[in-house]
This record gives C-alpha cells, sequence and structure tokens, in this order.
C-alpha cells in the first residue's frame, strides 16, 4: 500500500470508525451468530492477487464483521466490565501502530521509553500511589499477575533461577489468595512453577473478602508442615462483586511472615483517581507490587495494564537478559523496558494513556467515573426495595449481583430461572449482561461504566431485567 492509498483509504475508515461509534446504540449489544457464520463467510483461502480496499474493505466491515461483533462500547454494555476504548485513545493506539516503532530498548525509540515513564508517573499520581512506587505498561493484569508472582518466587529463593530454580528448593512454595481471586492469579501460579498443590484459597467473608484470620492460620499450618510461604495475593475490586479485600491486614501479616504482597487492581484502580474511593486499598503503599488495568472502565483502549513495583532492580534483576545483540552504548543511563518484563518487542502503549489524559483532562475523567457510580447505587436502592429481588454483595464500585427469587422456587430451579432470563435480555439485543457463580449459586452482575451509560440506560435496564424475570413468570411461560 502506498502512502496515498493510505491516506485515503485511513480516512475512509476513520470516518467509518467515527459513524459505528456515533450509531453505536442502535445495535443489538450481544451478537447473536450461530458459529461459524463468520467463517462460512471468508474466503477458505487467501487472495492470490491484490485487490483494492478502497470499496471491499467498507462493505465487508458491514456485512461480514459488524454482524459478529459483541459492542463492548455500547451504552447497554453492562456485560464483564466497561472496556471504554475512548476515541482519544484509539487515536493513540492508531499512531503506535503507524509510528510502528519498537520500544524494547531505549535506543530503539528513545521517545517511547520516556513517554511511557512519564505517563506511568502520571498515573501513578492520579492514584494517589507513593512516590517511590515505579511502574512500567503490560499488555494485561495476567501478564502482570504472572511477573509478580516470578518476582515473588525470586526474592523467597534469593534467585533461585541462576542455579536449579524451583526443582532445586528444598521445600515447596506456596501462593495465597481469596477463593474470589481472579483466574489468572491460579494460572499465573501454574505457570511459575508453584503447582496447584501450593495455592491456597482462602476463604472469603459474607462481603466476599478474604478472611485475614484464614490467611493467617494457612500459613502457620503450612509453616509447621514444612512448607515456605512465598506470596499473597490480595485483590482490591474482585471480579464477580468487587468485593475489597482487606489490604491493611493482608499487608501486616505478609510483613510478619515475610511474605511478597501483590496488589490485584484490575479494574478497581481505575477508581482510585476519585481521592474518595482511596481508602478502599488503604495499605497500598506496602505492596510489593500492584496491577490496574486502564483498559478496564478508565478509557484506554485495549490492551493497557499497569504494572508497578516497589524495588524496580529486583524486577529487572529477575527478567532481564542481555544478549550481545541487545546491547546499546546507552545501557547503564536508561530503562530498556524489556528488562521490566516478559516479552522482548514493545508496542508503544503509552501514546494511547498520553491522549487520553491529555484528551480528557482529570477533572472529565473523575466527573464519569462519579456518575457510574452514582448509578450504581441507584440500582442498588431499586433491587433493595423491591421484594423478591435480592443484592448478593455491597457495592462499593459500579457493579451490582442481583438475583431474583420467586417465592416458591429451590434454589436450583432460582438458578434455571436466573440463567434463562438473562439469556433472554441478552438475546433480545437490547442489553447485555453476564453471570457468576457465588457461593455455588448464579448471579446477575450488572457492570456499569461504558462511557456512554447514562442513568436512563441503567433505568431502562432496571425495567428490562423487572420485566424479563418477574412478568414472564406471571405469564406462566417460563
Ligand atoms: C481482578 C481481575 N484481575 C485480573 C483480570 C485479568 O485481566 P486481563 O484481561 O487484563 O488479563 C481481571 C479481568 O477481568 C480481573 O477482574
Amino acid at each position: 500500500m502506498t502512502p496515498e492509498e493510505f491516506q485515503r483509504i485511513g480516512h475512509q475508515l476513520i470516518n467509518w470508525i467515527a459513524d459505528y461509534r456515533t450509531k453505536i446504540g442502535e445495535f443489538p449489544v450481544m451478537s447473536r451468530l450461530e458459529p461459524g457464520t463468520i467463517r462460512a463467510r471468508l474466503p477458505k483461502k487467501p487472495p492470490e492477487i491484490s485487490e483494492s480496499l478502497d470499496i471491499s474493505l467498507l462493505e465487508d466491515l458491514e456485512s461480514i464483521i459488524i454482524p459478529g461483533l459483541t459492542h463492548w462500547n455500547h451504552p447497554n454494555f453492562f456485560a464483564y466490565f466497561p472496556a471504554n476504548a475512548s476515541l482519544a485513545s484509539v487515536l493513540g493506539d492508531i499512531l503506535s501502530t503507524g509510528l510502528g516503532v519498537q520500544g524494547m530498548s531505549w535506543q530503539t525509540s528513545p521517545a517511547a521509553t520516556e513517554l511511557e515513564e512519564v505517563v506511568v508517573d502520571w498515573m501513578r499520581q492520579l492514584v494517589g500511589l507513593p512516590e517511590n512506587f515505579v511502574g512500567v505498561i503490560h499488555d494485561t493484569a495476567s501478564t502482570a499477575n504472572l511477573v509478580a508472582l516470578l518476582c515473588a518466587r525470586e526474592r523467597i529463593t534469593n534467585h533461585a533461577q541462576v542455579r536449579g530454580g524451583l526443582q532445586a528448593e528444598p521445600s515447596p512454595l506456596v501462593v495465597y489468595t481469596s477463593d474470589q481471586s481472579h483466574s489468572s492469579i491460579e494460572k499465573a501460579a501454574l505457570l511459575a512453577g508453584f503447582g496447584r498443590m501450593n495455592v491456597r484459597s482462602i476463604e472469603t467473608d459474607d462481603k466476599h473478602a478474604m478472611r485475614v484470620d484464614t490467611l493467617e492460620l494457612a500459613i502457620k499450618t503450612d509453616m509447621e508442615c514444612g512448607l515456605r510461604p512465598c506470596a499473597v495475593v490480595a485483590t482490591i475490586g474482585t471480579t464477580a462483586t468487587t468485593a475489597l479485600d482487606p489490604l491493611d491486614k493482608i499487608a501486616y501479616i505478609a510483613q510478619t511472615y515475610g511474605l511478597w504482597l501483590h496488589v490485584d487492581a484490575a479494574l478497581a484502580g481505575s477508581a482510585m483517581i476519585l481521592p474518595e474511593c482511596r481508602h478502599m486499598w488503604s495499605g497500598v503503599e506496602e505492596a510489593d507490587s500492584l496491577v490496574w488495568n486502564p483498559h478496564k472502565w478508565l478509557g484506554a483502549a485495549f490492551d493497557c495494564s499497569l504494572y508497578y513495583v516497589r524495588d524496580p532492580e529486583h524486577l529487572t534483576r529477575v527478567m532481564s537478559t542481555n544478549p550481545s545483540y541487545l546491547q546499546t552504548t546507552a545501557d547503564g543511563q536508561v530503562k530498556n523496558f524489556r528488562d521490566w518484563g516478559i516479552p522482548l518487542s514493545r508496542r508503544f502503549r503509552a501514546l494511547k494513556l498520553w491522549l487520553l489524559i491529555r484528551s480528557e483532562g482529570v477533572i472529565r475523567l473523575r466527573e464519569r467515573l462519579r456518575c457510574d457510580l452514582e448509578n450504581a447505587q441507584w440500582l442498588r436502592e431499586q433491587v433493595d426495595a423491591t421484594p423478591n429481588w435480592e443484592r448478593l454483595a455491597p457495592v462499593p464500585l459500579q457493579t451490582v449481583c442481583v438475583r431474583y427469587v420467586p417465592s416458591g422456587m429451590t434454589p436450583d430451579e432460582v438458578d434455571t430461572h436466573t440463567l434463562e432470563w438473562v439469556s433472554r435480555i441478552n438475546l433480545s439485543g437490547k442489553a447485555y449482561l453476564t453471570t457468576a457463580k457465588l457461593k455455588g449459586r448464579w448471579t446477575v452482575r450488572v457492570s456499569i461504566g461504558a462511557e456512554l451509560t447514562e442513568s436512563h440506560h441503567v433505568e431502562a435496564l432496571w425495567q428490562l431485567m423487572r420485566c424479563e424475570a418477574e412478568e414472564f413468570l406471571i405469564d406462566g411461560s417460563d
């Protein structure tokens, strides 16, 4: 493609994206296609001859791609978590790809490294983390969680990786996390070689937060059995209910027993731009490492995850390799971000944060998040005031976990009914909700915070939920 063609088709594409975003609310939120539909519309073989993208690309986007999309930026998207690819950050992402540079070392693009340093520090200030927290951008929280457990493993073993690794350690190392923590924590522990037998899933209390008495007991029991407690992962804003593990108490236990403390605030980190929310992670300054995802709720387009540590030297000692072909004359005076994580090649992700913060400004970002919190509280009040509706968790953030429990139904029947009415809503295309199991029973998670969601969308959703859960039942057609 020539620069001229790029300019022409690129303009068409930008216009098309802008139109898509303008009319996004008109689409069914969840794609309702049968599996294989999109594949069947695509050629089985790659084209031999070059084709003009001028017309065919936009036509194919409309006819093939759009029907196969679930619209994460739709105002009636209440599933999983708010993704919010704000348009300013989309421009940053386009810029990153357009520049096509690689930020593995400072010298491979000094701007990529230095903008990342600055923007990551802006973000640190925005959420009120202490100055001794130094950060880096990763793709996802899953990667950051793995990096954290690798660092924990290497600290307790005094860098066993340069000797016989875990295989030569005299006793197994143990990781502790709550039974509500994200699956990426267990995955990270398994990938880091701890072994499932050495991952303790600590019981949670009636607010779905980690029980510190159970944590301490588990640590003591493991020590008595000759095991080595290594790391504890606390979650601020668990995936199912946004529960808040008691971080200050967990930090105290981590210090007492010499454990690495990693904080997973993948979603809730965004809320910490609001000073009034910061009590939720009180004790965070004691963490050894922390992750939060500006690609959740804040507005950074996928993928953008911030990983902060208190001891960057330890991080780079664990992560760095230094083959001759990567050495540069600037080494020693600069950060080479390849030594701060797993991948060698690094996209210029800082651009999308830079553009997002500049375009929105902190004040507007805060206003938006406060509206989402208010909308969640409004929904909480409705649920609490309506007979037969149950709220299954506190609502510290933007997620409301609910269930409709008609009188006379057994718990199994309620589960079946719950899955059915949510599925009806999703298939209707009017809104998209997801479910999760809490203490063995299905609950509906209403996750508020898409950039376009306003209070009237939440009000309409509540009417829809009541209609599908209650009236369908009264009609006798369930
Ligand atoms: C608490 C928590 N941690 C980690 C993750 C994984 O995030 P990512 O998709 O960035 O790997 C999630 C995803 O929802 C999450 O809720």
